[in-house]
């Protein structure tokens, strides 16, 4: 009785929402203070007024910040990588000034760095269509580096054009390209994880790991076999906290590169929560880039915990000028922005994953920890190992102690190198069977299939 009067209230709301509209002119629900004259329509700012058209504007100007921040920023870090390391040192290759062989466009490119086809001077082009450069040649790495077109690697240069240092950015790790030149030549994908990214191997290239030997407390090799152990689409974001280089059975502890799309509206980022967006750049861009900011985590001076910050002084980081806290806001901004991707037409199949909805609604309780349509928990979304099942390595480097749900759009772009923080299942098929014993589902074979197209289609 109830839910009918509240119906019909309903109703009649609506009947004079409708009516009132059909009177203004416009559709029920918008803005009815609205400046006369405007049309209101979304995206089309040029007659907003006053305070809105002031929102609008910063809106825009924080994306377009923020979109230069995550591709071009180093924060300074070249200090570190360049100035310390002598990364770029190695890059250009003895011939040209540096160290060694060099690093060749053919081997940047095996090493998952990727060019933006987009940031290409047309001769160049050209030249590369026509088979003109030399992809073996560093010389024609360091052509790509002052094209700014090698993503995520800035090169800083002498006023003769020989390299002085090189850093990096978040686009090194969080942005790849659709290959529509070539294998890893085409237009930027912010957000994608680069998967094929070898970061150990290219830290490895550095002529002088000290900074890092001096850290860990571990010599020279010690330190190249950790770096080479991680493999191609991973980093250890907490190496440099707690001093972890293998987790159980003696596998790397660096985990698979996120997706750093689909975040917006999801309260807490990294596998294991480490904080929001604005709190793990502050920490990405200090502590792991190497940048020049300011940084505060009192949780990072338990000594026993967390003993290479503690040494290093993570836990409060201040540096004139600041140049990473300036550009948190319009980052987070442009991150917030990113959509998830939409699995390509056809890598699903539809029917089935619309009865997989149902199955992950229902009997295989996906949608507790998974909420739609954020896929994670609004709130507090944390918990503990055993509840999901795997053991509490990772989660224990961790203030918290714990995994934070996933969010699940998208996840066709980092099926490469597997899924779970680890990558530990190869397959969805695997991370659909690890939960029907987990949970104890008992979901038949015609239920996990649907579910896996469920998962597909998000
Ligand atoms: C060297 C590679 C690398 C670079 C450079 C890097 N990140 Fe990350 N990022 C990672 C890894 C690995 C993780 C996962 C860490 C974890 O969960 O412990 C991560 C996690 C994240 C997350 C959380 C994603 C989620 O699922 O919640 C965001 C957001 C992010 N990074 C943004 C950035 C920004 C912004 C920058 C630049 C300031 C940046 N990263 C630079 C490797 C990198
Ligand atoms: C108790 C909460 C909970 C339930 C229930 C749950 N999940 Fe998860 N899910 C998580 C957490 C936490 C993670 C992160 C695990 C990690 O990274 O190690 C995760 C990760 C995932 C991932 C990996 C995402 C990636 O990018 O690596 C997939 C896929 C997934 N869940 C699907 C499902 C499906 C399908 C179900 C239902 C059968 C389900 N989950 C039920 C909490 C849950």
């Amino acid at each position: 009785m109830r839910k009918l009067l509240t119906l019909i209230a309903f109703a009649a709301i609506a009947g004079i929402l409708l009516l009132s509209s059909a009177a203004t002119g416009r559709p029920a629900g918008q803005d009815q203070v609205q400046p006369v004259g405007t049309t209101g329509a979304a995206g089309d700012h040029r007659n907003l007024a006053g305070f809105d058209a002031q929102i609008r504007a910063n809106a825009d100007r924080m994306l377009e910040e923020g979109r230069q921040i995550f591709r071009f920023d180093t924060f300074g870090d070249e200090a570190y990588w360049g100035d310390q390391l002598q990364l770029h040192r190695a890059v250009v290759g003895a011939k040209l000034g540096g160290v060694g062989p060099g690093l060749s466009p053919k081997m940047a490119l095996s090493l998952g760095l990727k060019v933006d086809a987009d940031a290409l001077p047309p001769d160049l082009v050209t030249a590369i269509k026509a088979g003109n450069v030399d992809l073996d040649d560093p010389a024609s790495t360091v052509a790509l580096l002052k094209a700014r077109a090698v993503v995520g690697v800035s090169a800083f240069l002498n006023p003769d054009g020989s390299a002085r240092s090189v850093g990096i950015q978040c686009a090194l790790c969080h942005s790849t390209v659709d290959d529509s030149f070539a294998p890893g030549i085409g237009h930027r994908l912010d957000g994608w994880p680069n998967r094929d990214l070898n970061v150990g191997e290219i830290v490895a290239l550095a002529p002088n790991l000290k900074p890092l030997t001096d850290l860990l407390g571990v010599d020279d090799p010690a330190v190249r076999k950790v770096l080479k152990s991680w493999g191609p689409g991973r980093y250890d974001a907490e190496l440099n906290q707690d001093g972890k280089a293998a987790g159980p059975k003696g596998r790397s502890a660096a985990t698979v590169l996120p997706a750093a799309f689909g975040l917006a509206g999801v309260n807490l980022h990294t596998y294991s929560g480490w904080g929001a967006v604005p709190y793990w750049n502050a920490y990405v861009a200090n502590t792991q880039m190497h940048g020049k900011g300011t940084f505060f985590d009192p949780r990072l001076k338990d000594k026993d915990r967390f003993p290479v910050a503690a040494k290093a002084g993570y836990a409060d980081v201040r540096n004139t000028p600041d140049l990473i806290t300036p550009k948190l806001a319009a980052l987070q901004y442009y991150q917030l922005s990113i959509p998830p991707p939409a699995p390509p037409a056809g890598s699903f199949d539809a029917q089935s994953a619309q009865r997989g909805k149902s199955v992950f609604e229902s009997q295989a309780k996906c949608s507790t920890c998974h909420v739609p349509p954020i896929f994670s928990e609004p709130g507090w979304s944390m918990h503990k190992a055993d509840e999901i099942g795997i053991d509490e390595f990772q989660s224990d480097r961790s203030p918290d102690k714990r995994y934070r749900t996933t969010p699940l759009r998208g996840l066709f772009v980092r099926a490469k190198g597997g899924f779970y923080h680890d990558g530990r299942f190869p397959t969805l098929a695997a991370v659909v069977d690890h939960y029907n014993d987990h949970l104890k589902l008992n979901l038949n074979a015609q239920q996990k299939a649907d579910l896996i197209e469920f998962l597909k289609s998000l």
